[in-house]
């Protein structure tokens, strides 16, 4: 039988995306249209993956790129359609690795019906997502959209193989996360310059700054995963420490932790998950490594920041750039 679906309140965080709002709306009209399914069970759970919350930010990021380089075409609103769905699709799978039971504020998909249907979901997303992009007359598209969500399936198993694996070197760490989360979001910024018309170098450097932007989002997103707050990210979290993901707050502690200090945070993982978390987080404090991993996270943002300074003519595009590069690091969702 077929359930309604829940009311929810799109991100605050879409308001930002002002330069682009006529352009967003129909980005969302293509996405409704294109996740309909004439068979009841497909049609309930496409809309219920893809129609609902989330930020939106790889279409935004595509959509303020294309309009800070030249004019948004037609191209523009498809791809950018296109990277939600890829997106959605790993979200889909990736709350099955991780056993998570919210995202977007509602349950999720493994939740509310199993792991089969999240399996079959996340193929319909990301199989959906390239028939798109192929209908457009570049094979280009198809290519760089390709690669990249290879690189992101590629990332998520490089960490599922270094699962427990606390003598993960930050610069493995770094690279791992480029893969998997900013891989996407160069992606949006090479997509977005390339089909507004951008030079060589103008491509290449918006595709530079949707790796350093994502590599700043997905070390925010690891911070929030140890001290966030569930109701505020709509996500479930904790997910790392119960998986055994070697994410920075943590690399960093072991890093220069004492053997003592080592001992008591290797004890502290094996603690139930109802302490565990807290004990940690103080853990992580006392060693210092919150404020790293801040600063790290802040670190990649200004580098992003820099190359739209560098590369593109002042525009509020541009401005609101910016200023995601300052949200993406100071958020609490
Ligand atoms: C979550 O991405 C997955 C990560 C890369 C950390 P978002 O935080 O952009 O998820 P939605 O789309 O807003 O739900
Ligand atoms: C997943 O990373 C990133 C993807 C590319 C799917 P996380 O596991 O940290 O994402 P959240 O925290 O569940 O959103
Ligand atoms: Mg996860
Ligand atoms: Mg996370």
């Amino acid at each position: 039988m077929s359930r309604t679906i829940p009311d929810v309140a799109p991100s605050p965080l879409r308001t930002l995306y002002w330069p682009v709002e006529p352009e967003m709306a129909r980005v969302e009209q293509l996405l409704r249209e294109q996740m309909r399914n004439r068979h009841a069970f497909v049609d309930e759970l496409v809309r219920y993956g893809c129609l609902l919350g989330g930020k939106r930010l790889r279409p935004a990021l595509l959509l303020l790129i294309a309009k800070a380089v030249g004019p948004i075409r037609q191209e523009h609103l498809v791809l950018a359609a296109v990277v939600e769905m890829i997106h959605t699709a790993t979200l889909v799978h990736d709350d099955v690795l991780d056993e998570a039971d919210m995202r977007r504020h509602l349950a999720t998909v493994n939740a509310r019906w199993d792991n089969e249907s999240s399996v079959l979901l996340g193929d319909y997303l990301f199989t959906h997502a390239f028939y798109l992009a192929s209908t457009l007359e570049s094979t280009q598209a198809c290519r760089l959209i390709g690669k990249a969500t290879n690189l992101v399936c590629e990332g998520e198993i490089r960490q599922k193989g270094s699962r427990a694996n606390y003598q993960l070197t930050e610069a493995e760490y770094l690279s791992i996360i480029s893969a998997k989360t900013a891989e996407l979001c160069a992606c949006c910024g090479e997509l977005g310059a390339l089909f507004a018309g951008g030079d060589a170098e103008t491509v290449e450097a918006m595709a530079q700054f949707g790796r350093k932007l994502g590599v700043a989002f997905q070390i925010a997103d690891d911070l929030l995963d140890v001290q966030g707050d569930e109701q505020a990210t709509g996500k479930s979290l904790g997910t790392d420490l119960e998986k055994q993901k070697p994410t920075l707050p943590l690399i960093r502690a072991m890093q220069v932790a004492s053997p003592a200090a080592r001992d008591a945070l290797l004890a502290a993982l094996e603690e139930p998950a109802s302490g565990r978390r807290m004990l940690l987080t103080n853990l992580l404090e006392e060693l210092g490594a919150i404020e790293y991993t801040r600063q790290t996270a802040l670190g990649f943002a200004q580098e992003a920041r820099e190359l739209l300074a560098d590369r593109l003519a002042p525009s509020p595009s541009r401005q609101v750039l910016e200023l995601i590069t300052d949200l993406v690091v100071n958020r609490s969702h």
